[in-house]
């Protein structure tokens, strides 16, 4: 299914915009927890689920095509973009220890809330800064592509699916992440 540079742009935009929020919820529930206290564990399980069934499974490889476009329709819009793959690997693994962490707390593991912080700390600060660049600097190239060529288009057959939270119907199993957001809207 090949989708417009522009319809795909407004799309990673939005996308972007939701992972902001999400990032917000994360924060909000690990600072202001009194020393006796413990974050809504399960609540940030269900962040880190969502962030490897979406971003990092759909997101991230819609932006992958949109800068391959990018590189092979324009040489000079591609300065850097050779380091975006890269930076999408290391989001992941972030991601993935922090998840780590949050699992082996739920089961009982002796994970301190210093090194739990600490984790989530570099998750939100290095997925933030991504976002930021591609704000400010990628997606205004990417735009000023799809302006020159106004056909150009990307292939997204490999990476379908819908949001399970932020999408049109949102799935069962985060039922309890949506009605959080709903309480810090
Ligand atoms: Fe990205
Ligand atoms: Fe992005």
């Amino acid at each position: 299914m090949r989708i417009k540079l522009a319809r795909i742009l407004d799309e990673l935009r939005e996308d972007h915009r939701n992972l902001s929020r999400l990032l917000d919820l994360l924060e909000s529930e690990c600072k202001d927890i009194p020393d006796d206290g413990e974050p809504d564990m399960e609540l940030l399980l269900d962040i880190m689920h969502y962030m490897t069934v979406y971003p990092d499974a759909i997101h991230h490889p819609r932006e992958d095509l949109v800068y391959t476009a990018m590189r092979e329709h324009c040489a000079d819009l591609a300065e850097g973009l050779e380091n975006v793959p890269d930076d999408h690997r290391e989001i992941a693994e972030l991601g993935a220890t922090l998840r780590e962490d949050i699992e082996a707390i739920i089961s009982g593991a002796a994970v301190t809330r210093q090194h739990l912080l600490e984790d989530l700390v570099n998750y939100v600060g290095r997925l933030r800064r991504h976002m930021e660049w591609e704000e400010a600097d990628l997606f205004p190239r990417a735009d000023s592509l799809a302006r020159e060529k106004e056909t150009a288009a990307v292939d997204v057959s490999m990476y379908m699916g819908d949001d399970p939270v932020f999408g049109a119907t949102s799935a069962k199993s985060f039922t309890n992440l949506l009605a959080n957001l709903q309480r810090v809207q």
